[in-house]
């Protein structure tokens, strides 16, 4: 059986001045996508970066950007993430009052829409557009930084989201403390997708630690590892 879960390296936890090479390295090492930390200093304490330096990773990977934005107002952005070659983009429902529209307006960009919710966020927020989302990102630690410790109540919240969405094969991605002992609970529950900044870039092997967690998340389901 074919392991499942795609593993996506967070560059929040990169060396920003070899972002490039340090990219690379992750898809050498079996990376499925890219994980860009896009902060505003508004919705979350911290401030990363910007649509330029998107621009500059569609040129040195051929991955998948998956361009989180926790930014207080995504709708101004989208359009300039998309031309810099976004793959996916998730928005945040906290921000959102007009979700519904900024999902249409993502997808009308070619580019995947997902939602994220905070650990505080119930999944009952996102219950009227479970089924217009490409994927749905679970945050297991309060966005902002790297290297925080996973929130277990997040487990339950995919248990639930894999439920509201029902068969439709969406992602679940979840973001946020993810490491070989937290990705088999995380992907028992149903999620398909994990996203890994420390325990990937802050690791000295990226192969290593890449197929540590793949391995833990194929055990969970019941694979061969
Ligand atoms: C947190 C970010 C995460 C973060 C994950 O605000 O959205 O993507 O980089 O980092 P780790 O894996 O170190 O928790
Ligand atoms: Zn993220």
């Amino acid at each position: 059986m074919p392991i499942d879960a795609k593993l996506a390296p967070s560059i929040l936890a990169a060396d920003f001045a070899r972002l490039g090479d340090q990219v690379a390295e992750a898809a050498r090492a079996g990376a499925d996508r890219i994980h860009v930390d896009v902060m505003d200093g508004h919705f979350v304490p911290n401030i990363t970066i910007g649509p330029p330096v998107v621009k500059a990773l569609k040129r040195v990977t051929k991955l998948p950007l998956d361009v989180h934005l926790m930014i207080a107002d995504p709708d101004k952005y989208i359009g300039a993430f998309a031309d810099a070659g976004a793959s996916m983009m998730s928005v945040h429902v906290e921000v959102l009052p007009h979700l519904h529209r900024t999902i249409y307006a993502i997808k009308a960009l070619g580019v995947k829409a997902g939602v994220g919710l905070n650990p505080s966020t119930p999944v009952v927020a996102i219950s009227e557009v479970a089924g217009d989302v490409d994927f749905v990102l679970v945050m297991s630690v309060n966005p902002g930084f790297g290297g925080q410790t996973f929130i277990p109540a997040a487990i339950d919240k995919i248990a639930d989201l894999r439920a509201l969405v029902g068969g439709r094969p969406i992602d679940i991605e979840v973001d946020g403390g993810v490491t070989p002992e937290t990705a088999p609970k995380v992907v028992a529950a149903g999620a398909n997708a994990l996203v890994a900044g420390s325990a990937v870039f802050r690791s000295g092997d990226y192969k290593a630690s890449i197929a540590a967690i793949r391995n833990a998340a194929a055990l969970a389901r019941g694979e061969a590892a």
